[in-house]
């Protein structure tokens, strides 16, 4: 079964409780975004692989470390932008690729637009930004498109999940890492996490 990592840390807290808030405005929601983004990358890299490097300071010779990992990141179009640029910042080299996913308004089913990857092979590790896990119907449809490329591993790092979107990933892919702020109740009639922040695409662009 794949691995679900709940991230927990006051900061966390605090910055999720805004983005809940119905009266939270656009540039707020996208300040907390970024800091809950933050945290989830820190923690999705947590292992990365590292190698000696020899160095001089300017005191002295330095056995220092560097990242041995290739990654490639892949934010979910439209909302999983909102955590790209957080990515970018700690890891400035990464190769982007985009998956845009919008789910029908009747049926939640997620419908596929628009696909450009970069190169990926067994030896790189997928880190797939999509801020909501709801039915899972977008990381599914997202890892059944990354598989076809052979990832050497892929985590889904998303701010809110739903406990019915966490259990359909698990089933299908059970070598996916799940890392997340938020495991919420359930989902209601219309697919919308409960009790979540409502539309996060909508909320982050201003929609
Ligand atoms: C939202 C969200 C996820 C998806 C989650 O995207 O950003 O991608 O729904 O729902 P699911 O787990 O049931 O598939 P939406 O389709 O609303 O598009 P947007 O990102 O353009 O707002
Ligand atoms: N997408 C969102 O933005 N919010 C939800 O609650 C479910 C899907």
């Amino acid at each position: 079964m794949s691995d679900v990592i709940h991230v927990q840390h006051p900061l966390v807290d605090h910055s999720l409780t805004i983005l809940r808030d119905r009266n939270t405005g656009t540039s707020d929601f996208r300040m907390h975004a970024g800091i809950v983004s933050q945290i989830l990358i820190v923690e999705a890299t947590r292992h990365l692989r590292t190698r000696t490097r020899a160095i001089q300071t300017p005191l002295a010779a330095f056995e220092g470390t560097e990242l041995d990992h290739k990654i490639v990141v892949v934010p979910v179009l439209r909302a999983g932008l909102a955590m790209l640029m957080t990515v970018q910042e700690l890891l400035p080299d990464v190769g982007v690729g985009f998956v845009g996913l919008e789910r029908d308004e009747e049926t939640a089913e997620a419908r596929e637009y628009y696909q450009k990857l970069p190169p990926i092979t067994p030896k790189h590790q997928v880190l797939v930004l999509d801020p909501m896990l709801a039915t899972g119907g977008s990381l599914d449809e997202t890892v059944t498109i990354l598989n076809q490329r052979d990832p050497g591993e892929i985590m889904l790092v998303s701010i809110v999940s739903a406990p019915e979107g966490i259990q359909r990933i698990q089933s299908r892919y059970p070598d996916v890492t799940i890392i997340t702020a938020a495991i919420d109740e359930c989902l209601n009639d219309q697919m919308f996490i409960v009790p979540g922040l409502g539309d996060f695409g909508d909320r982050y662009f201003g929609t």
